[in-house]
């Protein structure tokens, strides 16, 4: 390993390094110099917002506008949110707001299918793990059972599998291996075994959640094994094609699976994301090569292409383009072919929510998190049929895929990924819709997309109409480089975008946007955060990444800080509430928090609000360096902690977690 390699400790590290690879070269002119003329001033005059950093902002509005603000946002903040939050801090444990109690539900090992062997860390093979619940759980989604009842009691949870960390996983194996010295056969599928998604029945009982053993609908999806159809515009294209699959139109498995979706017919989406890093190989004299640039392919951070040529670039020059879509599965349907979407594009997809607009269509967010990658949005050309779920079969293949552009006036224009329009011709290597959608960065990039902080999770509210967009961070914005929507650089803390569609349509071509917040300490000049002034020392977070939107239509933001989260925050992440109407809009106030090195991942509320699911996803990995007492790298036989059990025989295990009021009652009253 080179000493740039040794810097890594832990795959999560790795990934963190990935997204600083500059990728998007993009010339799209930026609009610094207008930022804080713009940004400031409405927030202020709007006055539903208190300005914390006040010192940094005043010399930017009148001092008679920020006295106007603060009367405005201090006058009666009253929260949406009931509940007692839970201080900042950083320990071996997960915890969660008074009153509340936070019960592991499953874990990594744990059985999904009839027969599924139990877990046994000291020997692991990969029939076992192809029964069992995969590593870093990422999204969650509910199904009500039976469909459409809106049962809060009994149902399916859609979960994905993000990625792997082996330290952790394997005894014996050390820290983690930049070069894949110790990479076996068994290792790597057992790997992709635990890639992929799980579909699990669950229901309670007297207050609490089961997972339902033997359930019919239990599924797994994997990496090693699971085929896959290809449909819309790109499916069956030359570039999709394979010495494995001539057609283009078949695949076997998912990868990097990180947020996801439920769609109104009740199919689960899951988002491929950082789908560059599993392939390995040579650029040279293969015609993709500019297109593989742009993702960051081949991004070496798994050595399955020693085993399985599906990842080997030189064995297979096509096959990067068979991962970066969005794969629909029906959880209802155990023995269903998972089909990966084409028409909504190829990028590094964080999730995939969506809503029935006004018109009866469905429009379905996306985000490309990477620094400087876009915001996407895909407007279904047929209506959703809500009576009969198998006429949306095909729904999600005929639309529109747009990319957004942020203007410094307030306003946002989707200009649509459509072959023929504007500069997407084959002039520019566009000879196809089935170009546009493969190589949607590029396209992106054409028609002036505003290059963003890492857009990650994006959720439309159906109670209000409006649309919060996660901006996780962007370390490499240079304060030359910012924008109205993305207003800081570097910004280590990221911020949320809230979206207005133009007359509550969100097929609409445009819409208005505003900063909700900008994350990081309100009380740290430096970090020019914004917040409500009623948010207090425990109550403000950095690095959004995921959210859900509850029954009630009020917004929970959870946190990624990565290995940063010392220097972003100084906690662990959680879950936090963000209210979002009225004078306390803007306040934050903490709800959960992980245990050390985990990532918060998978908001998901039952039908009734009552039930909070959450994933903990890789627990004891990320900057334990900064952990005091610990201050190393965790490894399979020493972890920064031994979450969920507490058992010395067994690993951290990434888990989901179910979060109920102990009085029975609405998660957050
Ligand atoms: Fe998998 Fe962008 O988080
Ligand atoms: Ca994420
Ligand atoms: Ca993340």
């Amino acid at each position: 390993m080179t000493s740039n390699q040794d810097r890594f400790s832990s795959r999560a590290e790795y990934f963190e390094a990935l997204e600083d690879i500059p990728v998007n070269d993009t010339d799209q002119p930026t609009f610094g110099d207008v930022v804080n003329r713009r940004f400031n001033r409405r927030e202020l005059l709007k006055g539903a917002l208190g300005v914390v950093a006040m010192g940094a902002l005043a010399p930017l509005a009148s001092m008679r506008e920020v006295e106007a603000a603060t009367v405005a946002a201090t006058g009666s903040a009253r929260s949406a949110f009931g509940f007692a939050g839970i201080a900042h801090g950083v320990d071996a444990d997960h915890h969660v707001a008074p009153g509340y109690s936070a019960d592991v539900l499953i874990r990594w090992g744990d059985k999904v299918l009839p027969g599924a062997a139990t877990f046994d860390p000291a020997a692991h093979n990969v029939s076992a793990q192809l029964g069992q619940f995969g590593y870093n759980n990422d999204f969650i989604g509910y199904v009500p059972l039976p469909f459409g009842s809106g049962n809060a009691a009994h149902g399916l949870l859609c979960i994905n599998h993000e990625y792997t960390d082996e330290e952790l996983m394997f005894p014996g194996y050390g820290r983690h291996d930049r070069g894949f010295s110790r990479l076996t056969r068994d290792i790597v599928d057992i790997e992709m075994a635990c890639h992929g998604g799980s579909v699990i029945e669950v229901r309670k009982h007297d207050g609490k959640w089961q997972v339902v053993p033997d359930s019919r609908y239990a599924r797994r999806i994997t990496a090693l094994d699971t085929e896959m159809a290809l449909s819309g515009p790109a499916a069956g294209h030359p570039r999709l094609q394979t010495r494995e699959d001539p057609t283009g139109r078949k695949v076997i498995g998912t990868i990097s699976n990180c947020a996801g979706g439920i769609t109104p017919w009740g199919t689960y989406l899951m988002a491929e994301e950082n789908f560059n890093a599993y392939f390995m190989g040579s650029l040279e004299g293969n015609p993709e090569k500019a297109n593989y640039q742009r993702y960051g392919v081949p991004g070496n951070r798994f050595g399955w292409a020693r085993y399985h040529e599906r990842f080997d670039l030189d064995a297979e020059p096509n096959t990067a383009n068979r991962y970066g879509w969005i794969v629909e599965v029906d959880p209802l349907d155990p023995a269903s072919t998972p089909v990966k979407r084409t028409a909504l594009g190829r990028f590094k997809h964080e999730g995939a929510e969506s809503i029935v607009n006004r018109d009866g269509r469905l429009v379905l967010y996306s985000g490309d998190d990477q620094r400087f990658e876009y915001l996407y949005r895909f407007v279904s050309r047929d209506r959703v049929n809500l009576e009969n779920r198998a006429a949306n079969r095909d729904l999600l293949d005929h639309g529109t895929l747009s990319v957004a552009r942020f203007d410094d006036d307030g306003s946002l224009t989707w200009l649509p990924l459509v072959h023929g329009y504007g500069a997407l011709t084959g002039d520019n290597g566009f000879h196809s819709q089935a170009d546009v959608v493969i190589e949607a960065r590029r396209a992106a990039t054409l028609l002036g997309a505003t290059p963003m902080d890492r857009p990650e999770d994006v959720e439309p509210n159906p109670v209000t109409g409006k649309v919060y967009v996660m901006l996780t961070n962007n370390a490499r914005r240079g304060a030359d480089a910012v924008d109205a929507a993305n207003p800081r650089g570097p910004n280590i803390w990221g911020h949320i975008v809230e979206l207005t569609p133009d007359k509550g349509d969100h097929a609409a071509d445009s819409a208005s946007w505003e900063i909700l917040v900008k994350a990081g300490n309100p009380a740290d000049p430096g970090a020019a955060a914004l917040w409500n002034p009623a948010t207090g020392a425990n109550d403000w977070f950095a690095c959004p990444d995921n959210c859900a939107v509850d029954p009630q239509g009020r917004l929970w933001v959870a946190t990624d800080q990565g290995s940063n989260w010392k220097k972003a925050s100084g906690s662990a992440d959680g879950v936090w509430a963000l209210d979002t109407d009225g004078a306390a809009r803007g306040t934050g106030r903490m709800f959960y928090r992980v245990p050390v090195g985990a990532e918060m991942c998978g908001p998901c509320f039952t039908p009734d609000g009552r039930t909070l699911f959450v994933a903990v996803q890789h627990p004891a990995t990320d900057g334990t360096r900064y952990f005091p007492g610990f201050e190393r790298s965790s490894t399979f036989e020493d972890p920064a902690t031994r979450w969920p059990d507490f058992d010395p025989a067994l690993p951290p295990r990434p888990s989901v977690v179910a979060i109920t009021k102990d009085d029975g009652g609405v998660i957050g009253s």
